[in-house]
């Protein structure tokens, strides 16, 4: 069995897919960490029986907040550290020390439209062809090494509602599927 810890900051829709599909696997998602008081997320995590974790970025530096992250990451030691929906970005220190263990969805086909604005950014892009990447982390915004990506072609006809359900529905395709990959590997690394 491996084990993985979420990272999430608002909904937990990709959270909670993760949660559904690792449900059916030998490994375990043993925490879920948020950023937000009232995140959705903590409600999906109780439904779901995760433990989970806020982490205030208020009032103080990004490093102490990440003193607080490391220590329950260092107690939990989980073999994948899941960002799902995160809005902060983790120092080089971190990303360095978890190298290879910190994964991202971004809800675009990477290199193209990086940053918190990927769905409005494709929407408006003359691209037909629309999706999303699940990449390393590093210490850039949305610049690690892609593992995957999926996409798919647009009609030209769809609202941005509609585009934005299309990226949604690729994602808990491949996220989920993706950090099962990932925790297979590393059980059988052990
Ligand atoms: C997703 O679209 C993800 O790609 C982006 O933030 C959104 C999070 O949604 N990074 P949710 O919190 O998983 O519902």
């Amino acid at each position: 069995m491996a084990e993985a810890v979420v990272f999430t900051s608002g909904n937990g829709s990709n959270f909670q897919a993760i949660c559904e599909a690792v449900a059916e696997t030998e490994h375990k998602i043993t925490a879920m960490i948020c950023n937000k008081k009232d995140a959705y997320s903590f409600v999906r995590a109780a439904k779901l029986g995760i433990p989970a974790y806020h982490v205030s970025y208020l009032g103080r530096s990004r490093g102490e907040t990440e003193a607080e992250i490391d220590a329950l990451l260092t107690r939990l030691k989980p073999d994948l550290i899941v960002l799902a929906g995160f809005m902060k970005l983790l120092s080089p220190e971190m990303t360095e020390k978890y190298a290879g263990k910190i994964i991202n969805i971004h809800p675009a086909l990477l290199p193209k439209y990086p940053g918190t604005h990927g769905i409005e950014e494709s929407f408006a892009s003359p691209d037909k062809e629309l999706g999303v990447t699940v990449h390393y982390v590093d210490a850039g915004m949305d610049t690690g090494k892609v593992i995957r990506q999926k996409s798919f072609f647009r009609t030209g006809e769809e609202t941005i509602e509609e585009i934005e359900e299309k990226i949604h529905a690729c994602e808990y395709e491949i996220y989920p599927q993706t950090v099962i990959e990932l925790l297979n590997r590393a059980e059988e690394g052990k």
